[in-house]
């Protein structure tokens, strides 16, 4: 099966997961934006959504939803959004797209978080995905040079400025053995906004499409 189709399964199944009227968070990339093309199934169980990037937010406008600002709702109850990479303990790595920030915050901020990926993002240890980092235009070399010091090969991300205003720095050959660690060290960087390991709060349900059925872990 093609990975699109596998996109497409996975994001159907996360339908099933917004039970009630409710505020719904919406991640970024190309697997949400399936979701997002298939909300009209449950419009009135969403009440209003939460958008981690302008990308979705223009598309979920273009799909005549109403999308609100985190700090008018405060929690929110349910988070979908898609990853780069994830385990079996259902650490991610995310912000392939560049929208790690806002998915950071709005996931910190959900009851719920359910993350939709197909089976090729599944891996035994992270860190093949080269690891995004935001950080601020300033740091770019401070934060660089300690990216080096912990055995990564930090490359900027040529031609590409957050929804924020901010470089993302991609991090090669990083040796991602101790997630919540690592998540905790690069965060205590002055100049790093984010980084794009999702490990101190991982995701709450992982569907993993395969192609014949979707798994939930
Ligand atoms: C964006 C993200 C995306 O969730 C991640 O890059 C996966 O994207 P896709 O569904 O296109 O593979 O973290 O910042």
């Amino acid at each position: 099966m093609h990975q699109d189709d596998k996109k497409t399964q996975v994001a159907e199944c996360a339908l099933e997961f917004i039970e009630t009227r409710q505020v719904l968070g919406v991640g970024s990339g190309s697997t949400v934006n399936i979701f997002i093309g298939m909300l009209d199934k449950i419009r009135t169980k969403i009440e209003a959504c939460v958008s981690s990037s302008n990308a979705s937010t223009k598309l979920l406008k273009e799909n005549n939803f109403k999308v609100v600002d985190l700090k008018e709702v405060g929690k929110i109850p349910i988070y979908v959004d898609g990853a780069d990479e994830a385990n079996k303990s259902l650490q991610l790595i995310k912000g392939g797209g560049g929208a790690l920030t806002r998915e950071k915050i709005i996931s910190n901020n959900s009851e719920k978080f359910i993350c939709i990926i197909d089976d090729s993002k599944m891996v035994s240890q992270l860190g093949k995905f080269p690891l995004p980092i935001e950080v601020i235009p300033m740091a770019q070399s401070a934060v660089a040079l300690e990216m080096i010091k912990l055995g990564g090969r930090p490359v900027l991300r040529e031609n590409f400025t957050t929804d924020n205003g901010n470089i993302i720095l991609d991090v090669h050959n990083l040796k991602i053995n101790e997630p919540i660690e690592i998540e905790q060290e690069i965060n205590n960087l002055a100049g790093v906004v984010t980084n794009g390991l999702f490990a101190i709060k991982p995701a709450n349900k992982l569907l993993v499409a395969d192609g014949n059925s979707v798994k939930e872990l």
